[in-house]
């Protein structure tokens, strides 16, 4: 075994933007606001990513799915949220301000149904300072006019085609894995001028409820997430870095420093911890404090050794 890496060897960068660490958090997966309420400073003060991603921002206020939203599956979580949110004006003029203080650097996501909304919503974020990167959910399960741009490489490059000039802010494309060859939109995104991609979001899913026979969740199917997806995405990562030159932020499952690795291993620069944060809402501290003895027992001395691994 290597000796042991210290803190300072986990130091690394995603599209430019210099981290302490690699954990970052999976969008709607920690809300800071809700953490403060609930937790007070701690959770703030001790934060446990080393990037913080927003909820999904969309222009208008939505009120979210009907219930029931959530299902606990073996290994797993479906979820059908449906992306509730205080539209653009409510998250720039409230939440963002609490984001702001935040001591660690803030990618916002987005979603729209059509390019002309995203370009609103791009412009918008991109011109506050406490935003430094800007995350685009062309992948969620949940809103269909947010899954249609995802799946086809043409309406990916032409999305970021058009977004592409207005902002030198990093644009990163949340990959859905629900198609045969993520790759393909992957290289739609970088052809686009995308920076990064991340991936996986979640994989289309269904249950029926026990009692009544019926679907179980209010808008009949939603998105699975949690280690059961973790092979499906690790396989996703492998091949998509194999397709593309701009780096990975890699999720699927994530829930300690062992299964981060793996998906530094596959081919991500960075990764998100996501359903975990709704079991451990320090799961990434966890990951950070056990990254230096992951990597020391595969005989790494830094997370930049493991990075620059590429597996046949
Ligand atoms: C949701 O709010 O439905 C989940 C977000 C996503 O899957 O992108």
């Amino acid at each position: 075994m290597a000796d042991l890496p210290a803190r300072e060897a986990l130091a690394t960068e995603i599209c430019g933007i210099p981290l302490d660490g690699p954990v970052l958090n999976g969008s709607g997966t920690f809300d800071v606001l809700a953490a403060r309420q609930v937790f007070g400073d701690v959770l703030i003060d001790e934060f446990p990513f080393d990037c913080y991603v927003s909820k999904t921002i969309t222009m208008n206020p939505r009120p979210g799915n009907p219930p029931y939203r959530l299902w606990e599956t073996p290994s797993g979580m479906i979820n059908s949220i449906g992306l509730p949110g205080p539209g653009l004006d409510g998250f720039v003029n409230r939440d963002l301000r609490l984001l702001a203080s935040l001591e660690v650097p803030l990618i916002v996501s987005v979603m729209a149904d059509c390019i002309e909304d995203f370009v609103v919503l791009v412009e918008r974020v991109a011109a506050e300072d406490a935003v430094d990167g800007i995350e685009l959910n062309v992948s969620c399960p949940n809103v269909h006019s947010g899954l249609i741009v995802g799946e086809q490489p043409a309406e990916t490059e032409a999305l970021l085609k058009a977004l592409r000039p207005l902002t030198a802010k990093p644009l990163i494309v949340k990959l859905t894995p629900n198609v045969a060859n993520p790759h393909e939109v992957a290289m739609g995104a970088e052809a686009g001028g995308a920076d990064a991609v991340s991936m996986i979001n979640t994989v289309k899913a269904a249950a029926i409820d026990p009692q009544t026979s019926r679907p179980w969740l209010g808008a009949g199917a939603g998105g699975l997430s949690g280690p059961a997806v973790r092979p499906i995405a690790l396989a996703q990562v492998r091949a998509v870095s194999a397709a593309i030159e701009i780096p990975i932020i890699g999720m699927g499952g994530i829930t300690d420093a062992e299964s981060a690795l793996e998906f530094i291993l596959a081919g991500a620069r960075v990764i998100a911890v996501g359903t975990e944060n709704f079991r451990d809402p320090k799961a990434g501290t966890a990951v950070t404090e056990g990254l230096p003895a992951a990597l020391a027992r595969r005989g790494f001395g830094s997370l930049a050794e493991a990075q620059a691994v590429t597996l046949a």
